[in-house]
């Protein structure tokens, strides 16, 4: 006999206690809570402890089959990798009505920069440096991902990162962990909102705990070893930022940090995140990263990893199934204290309340809403808007652009007529195939202005074939000027794609040099989910733009940039070196005993390439110029405590409007530990007319 309905007459009585006392929300919550956690029996509360993929999508190594049984046993409490109200509902049925209790499910998915309505690849948006847009982006992908039935994303992703060989460095904001604290507060805000009480938000994650963005030799999963001050200094911020903006879960990540897993790792989960920082929410591995520690050498099996992890303050098992298999029994051997598992469980069971989900399991399961939500037109506009923002623009001699309407246009290379790569990597449900190419927006161009415009792929984005590159190099000759859109595949960024040169691939440098030798001015678009290395590109091209991968309207936006319908503002969030023997480089560098000078010998320097990027942090063009002059701080002397307040008159200086990232950084010049030559600690971005201050 299910019970159900006990649970429910539990569940009254619990509201009518507290709802006669007029207690606050969270404390009848908490009696609710306590009243679903004594129906539970122990297998029944290491189930909430467990979430398992379902066979629609893979995000990692193994598959789990048979999770439907799992749900109604009730030893899962939560899945991941499902999505749609279908879907949903007919899962969300399995547990109310055919488990013992009738728990309700917790749906998650990694919606990183959009549902179906596909944003800009999260580096990408954090080169808008423009919180409100960002906010924007996280929030319409709340509002479809609720309405295909979701309750929790697990994003955003806010590791710091210098390493633009590491993949997954398209995932986050970038290297800087002052501007990466904001965009991981907007994110969170903008995916959860004030509350749950409609159905257009949803959990966010912060992840991944902790320090994943500097792996060794920037493989993917490798050994991560920094001091603590470096973690604290240049690392954690954001972490910090995200649970403060009140992120409701956080996801350990797969690395160690000096020497300790972060899933079986105490005091990064215990200490510095819930004492330290006050986390109330509930702790998520990674992908099986609990039985990972095993091979990490830090248990001597699953069993003794589950016991670590547990320990640790880890609540949910991602597909690992090792609470599942040896909780119970590490329990009954005092190794791990029911105490500890009822906390966990109450965390969980928490979040589920907070969602309104024990009230009505199928409130975000409305066909109706995800029909009108999902793709809307609004969301796609958007998706435009903040992706013309996210462009930056690398180099423009002569004014190569904006594009003189009129003029005709050759349009190569092998992503100029691409849809599906611009959706990114970690594209969730997103579909390539609806995106609008830059073909499709020139096309679309061409035949309202009715320039001339002729198109050949080239060559491809890997591989050795040039043949491509004649009809390519005959259009060229023909047109006013070559557009020519390069760069890697989607799925040579994102998890598990680091890569060891990241130069651009194939023979698409040598394409562009084919180009060049037209003698006709060529404006590349580089299409990417990682900083690059392209010296000879960067000496010879006319302009390059920066593109990233921009999600569903992507040809549109780079298309309102190169006409200049939108100047673009972007400023890169990372660093793109000269060579990849530079890495890792980044722009908070520190001075050392012997800083550099190219002239002599002894100092901090290489033989063989000067110590500068080929773009440093805070670098990108506009279609007008600024004049900064007179400069104000309020004092000469601060204490730690104060806040600097500097003023500066910015001027455009050009002819016509744009939009200036204004950047305040500081240097420490005496310190008790060395500090940056520079840090960022303020920007404002400001719109100035043609002229004007
Ligand atoms: C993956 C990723 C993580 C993702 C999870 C679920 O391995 O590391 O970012 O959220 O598994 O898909």
């Amino acid at each position: 006999m299910r019970i159900w309905p006990l649970l429910a007459v539990v569940l009254i009585i619990a509201s009518c206690k507290t709802s006669a006392q007029s207690v606050k929300t969270s404390d009848r919550i908490s009696t609710q809570v306590d009243s679903v956690l004594a129906l539970m029996t122990l297998q029944e509360k290491i189930g909430q402890m467990t979430i398992y993929t379902t066979d629609w999508e893979s995000t990692g190594p193994t598959i789990k089959a048979g999770y439907q049984n799992d749900i109604r046993s009730g030893d899962c409490g939560s899945l991941f990798n499902s999505h749609t109200v279908a879907f949903t509902r007919k899962l969300q049925e399995i547990a109310v009505n055919e488990s013992r209790l009738g728990i309700p499910l917790l749906f998650g998915y990694d919606v990183i920069h959009g549902y179906k309505t596909i944003f800009p690849i999260p580096l990408a948006e954090s080169c808008s440096w423009d919180m409100a847009a960002m906010e924007q982006s996280a929030s319409i992908a709340a509002a479809e991902s609720a309405a295909a039935g979701l309750h929790w994303t697990f994003a955003p992703m806010v590791d710091i990162s210098r390493e633009p060989r590491w993949g997954r460095v398209m995932e986050g904001a970038g290297e800087d962990p002052y501007l990466g604290s904001l965009v991981a507060r907007a994110r969170v805000k903008g995916f959860q909102g004030n509350n749950f009480n409609g159905t257009d938000k949803v959990l966010a994650c912060i992840k991944h705990f902790a320090g994943y963005g500097a792996p060794i030799a920037g493989r993917d999963y490798n050994t991560v070893d920094m001091s603590e001050r470096t973690f604290r200094d240049f690392y954690f911020p954001p972490y910090k930022a995200g649970i403060e903006a009140g992120a409701r879960t956080v996801m350990t990540s797969f690395n160690d940090l000096d020497g300790i897993p972060s899933t079986g790792n105490k005091w990064l989960l215990s200490d510095v995140l819930r004492k330290e920082n006050g986390f109330t929410g509930f702790i998520v591995t990674d992908y099986t990263s609990i039985n990972e520690m095993v091979n990490h050498g830090f248990a001597a099996d699953e069993k003794h990893a589950g016991e670590l992890a547990a320990n640790a303050g880890v609540d949910m098992d991602m597909q690992g199934g090792v609470f599942q298999r040896y909780l119970k029994e590490s329990i009954a051997a005092g190794i791990v204290s029911e105490k500890m598992v009822d906390e966990a469980v109450r965390r969980i069971l928490r979040i589920k309340f907070e969602l309104g989900l024990f009230k009505d399991p199928f409130k975000y399961c409305n066909e109706q809403r995800e029909k009108a939500v999902v793709f809307a037109p609004a969301h796609l506009d958007a998706a435009r808007d903040i992706a013309r923002k996210s462009i930056v623009l690398l180099k423009n001699n002569n004014k190569t652009l904006p594009l003189t309407k009129g003029k005709s246009i050759a349009l190569v290379g092998p992503l100029a007529a691409d849809r599906g790569n611009l959706i990114g990597a970690w594209s969730g449900a997103g579909e390539g195939d609806k995106c609008v190419s830059v073909l499709d927006a020139f096309q679309e161009r061409a035949a309202k202005d009715g320039f001339k415009l002729m198109h050949s792929k080239g060559c491809a984005i890997e591989g050795t074939d040039t043949s491509g590159f004649a009809e390519a190099v005959r259009i060229g000759r023909e047109a006013d000027i070559i557009i020519a859109v390069i760069g890697e595949s989607k799925d040579m960024s994102g998890e598990a794609s680091s890569r060891a040169h990241i130069t651009i691939p194939g023979v698409q440098e040598q394409f562009i040099k084919a180009l060049v030798a037209t003698g006709k001015p060529v404006v590349v678009v580089l299409m990417n989910g990682r900083p690059l290395t392209f010296p000879w590109i960067a000496e010879h091209a006319s302009a390059i733009v920066e593109a990233w991968w921009l999600g569903s309207r992507g040809g549109p936006a780079i298309g309102d940039v190169l006409y200049g319908d939108y100047n673009p503002s972007g400023k890169l969030t990372m660093t793109f070196p000269r060579d990849i023997g530079q890495v890792p480089i980044y722009y908070n560098l520190k001075n050392t005993g012997r800083p550099y000078d190219p002239n002599t010998k002894w100092n901090s320097r290489y033989q063989d390439i000067v110590n500068s990027p080929q773009y440093p942090f805070g670098y990108g063009l506009s279609y007008t110029t600024f004049t900064y002059d007179s400069m104000i701080v309020t004092r000469k002397d601060y204490t730690f405590s104060d806040t600097i307040i500097a003023t500066v008159n910015v001027k455009n200086t050009g002819s016509v409007a744009g939009e200036e990232i204004v950047q305040f950084y500081v240097r420490d010049l005496v310190g008790s530990v060395t500090r940056p030559l520079k840090e960022l600690k303020g920007f404002e971005k400001n719109k100035t007319g043609a002229g004007r201050e």
